[in-house]
């Protein structure tokens, strides 16, 4: 197998057992190399699915255009295979575990034709941290293997960790485009017909066939990161969360590290690389990133709450994403970045909607086609150059507000956790759960309103609790029922918020700036960890009073607050109605502190 001589027995049993299957025409232990990252990239370009940017301006970096079919995460195709369907729970697509492997069977079964079956060994979290944890991905994709030694610590050395016999978590994927012999391939194989994003969580497998794009193909992420790794955490008694970590720290210099979890579409890296507005970064305050999307939480020898970033890059939404909106995402992208389906200047370099003000007179948009802004689609409207789900790979070591701290084995302790949706109505800026049972029960209730409300009237909620709605590997309220279980294994349990940073007036118009101010909220977060702030006891939980709230630099008026801040008896009923959906579905596994959680807040409305 041309295995290298640190590699396990088992792990070269288990590469055997694929090339029989997919018949590759080589196999290529992947050992991290700059050398190798510089092959894939050559082979990525030659193959015509990427060009490589002008090294001024974006030094060492490619961009890279997908099948016009393969451009996101595709939930519908995805599914947890547990041997009962009842530990999928009503919440993911399920398949008997074996009656799903005939079908994979069947199209890995000479899937790798005429390509390169790439061994990539990977770890997830710094490298001997007791929180991380090892996987290896097959994959006949050069895009994946480049990919993953930017989003996870990958290489060779990772075959001694494992060791011998040691356990690590299996990753097929396969593009599912075998070439006949001479036939020509093109640049981006995939094959969408025939999609699956597969896990056995009782295995600790996940079998990925059909998409080479993102989260369906680099397996570390959600497939691993979170799935896999929710199921194996309830296990054993930690966390896996769709959450970004930050550090704040006062001008006095203590500092608390803080998470947060947010649907998508809901500015979760931008509030992972804030910048603090001029006045409070004057006074001393400052913000550190760990992480912009993942957190494994485990509880440490001291009784609090350990978290860890299992990645090494951020794969980030590139459209919106500006030096207004985000710098530190900006300058994380600076160089040796893999960009994918966003638009190429004239001058080599990349381009997306809302990166400038006004669009560059002309653009090769993201399928490689002439653009100005006059283009139209197929239906009259203008077309957007980059995709909506255009993405960046960056190293987070390239972010300048990296935390020190980011890639400590033993992880940063956690003195807070926020939840947050987009929602127009109901939600104030800012509230406190009273502990942790009802600060789950926050979490739990987690929606963004998907429908643009009338003036003062609730729109559709589509509920994600913890916004891990496509991401729990098991029965969602099992999940929750995990989250309450925590409170016995953690001495000193993390304070537990809620903030909105997207509720409208009556016209239409967001009620709070968003952004750096969000620092106003988080200063107030850590001064609450810190005894340091009051809160008024409201009947949903804890609230800052305006008083509270640090506005040098901003004028923001009690009334604006008040607005923001309202509490709607009326809304906050049509609340407690809408979450019925959620808990109707979820109601044979439903923990009961939730449901008295919800009566509770009644009784107190
Ligand atoms: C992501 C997501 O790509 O949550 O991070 O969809
Ligand atoms: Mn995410």
């Amino acid at each position: 197998m041309g295995a290298p001589s640190n590699v396990g027995p088992h792990i070269v049993e288990w590469v055997r057992e694929i090339a029989a299957m997919t018949q590759p025409k080589n196999i290529h232990w992947c050992d991290g190399s700059e050398a190798e990252d510089q092959a894939m990239r050559a082979l990525i370009v030659d193959s015509g699915a990427a060009v490589r940017l002008n090294p001024d301006k974006r030094p060492n970096s490619i961009l890279v255009r997908s099948d016009v079919r393969d451009v996101a995460r595709v939930e519908q195709r995805t599914f947890i295979c547990s041997r009962r369907e009842s530990d999928a729970g009503p919440t993911n697509n399920w398949m008997e575990p074996s009656v799903m492997k005939v079908k994979l069977k069947g199209l890995y079964s000479g899937c790798m034709r005429g390509r390169t079956l790439y061994v990539v060994p990977f770890c997830m979290g710094p490298l001997g941290s007791p929180i991380a944890q090892y996987g290896i991905e097959i994959s006949d994709s050069p895009y994946v293997v480049a990919n993953m030694r930017i989003m996870t610590r990958m290489g060779a050395k990772v075959f001694d960790f494992i060791g011998q016999d040691g356990f690590y978590v299996k990753c097929l994927h396969s593009v599912g485009h075998p070439l006949a012999e001479g036939e020509k391939d093109v640049a981006w194989p995939c094959n969408p017909e025939n999609t699956y994003i597969t896990h056995f969580p009782e295995e600790r497998t996940i079998m990925s066939f059909g998409s080479g794009y993102g989260g369906n193909a680099l397996l570390g992420k959600k497939c691993f990161a979170l799935r896999i790794a929710s199921a194996m955490a309830a296990e054993e008694g930690w966390m896996a969360e769709h959450m970004l970590i930050l550090g704040v720290e006062d001008p006095k210099g203590r500092k608390n590290y803080v998470t947060a979890a947010f649907p998508s579409a809901c500015g979760k890296t931008n509030f992972a690389m804030l910048i603090p507005p001029a006045a409070l970064r004057e006074a001393g305050w400052k913000v550190t990133c760990v992480g912009d999307d993942i957190a494994w939480i485990k509880p440490g020898p001291d009784g609090h709450l350990r978290a860890i970033n299992p990645e090494a890059g951020f794969f980030g939404v590139a459209p919106g994403t500006s030096y207004d909106s985000n710098p530190m995402a900006m300058e994380s992208c600076r160089k040796d970045c893999i960009f994918t389906t966003v638009a190429l200047t004239d001058d080599g370099d990349v381009w997306w909607e809302g990166m400038s003000k006004d669009p560059p007179a002309h653009l090769v948009d993201w399928t490689g086609k002439d653009w100005t802004p006059e283009t139209k689609g197929a239906d009259g409207k203008p077309k957007v150059a980059a995709h909506a789900n255009a993405r960046f790979t960056a190293p987070a070591a390239n972010c300048p507000i990296i935390d020190p701290d980011w890639e400590n084995p033993a992880g940063v302790e956690i003195s807070a956790m926020i939840f947050g949706g987009r929602r127009a109505t109901t939600m104030p800026l800012v509230f406190q759960a009273f502990d942790w049972v009802h600060g789950v029960y926050i979490g739990a209730t987690v929606g963004s309103e998907m429908t643009a409300a009338a003036a003062g009237t609730i729109g559709q909620v589509r509920r994600d609790p913890m916004a891990m709605l496509p991401f729990v590997g098991y029965h969602m309220a099992d999940y929750f029922g995990h989250w309450l279980s925590m409170r016995r294994n953690i001495k000193y349990l993390p304070r537990v918020f809620h903030v909105n940073w997207f509720r409208k007036d009556a016209d239409g118009k967001f009620l709070w700036p968003g952004f750096g101010e969000n620092m106003r909220v988080l200063k107030w977060v850590f001064e609450r960890c810190n005894g340091a702030a009051t809160g008024r006891e409201t009947a949903i939980g804890w609230i800052p009073e305006y008083t509270s709230i640090d506005w040098s630099g901003m004028d923001f008026s009690r009334d604006q607050w008040n607005a923001a801040m309202n509490i709607d008896r009326e809304e906050w009923h049509k609340e407690l109605v809408l979450q019925d959906e959620l808990f109707f579905k979820l109601y044979s596994h439903l923990p009961k502190e939730l449901v008295f959680q919800r009566e509770l807040l009644l009784a107190r409305l």
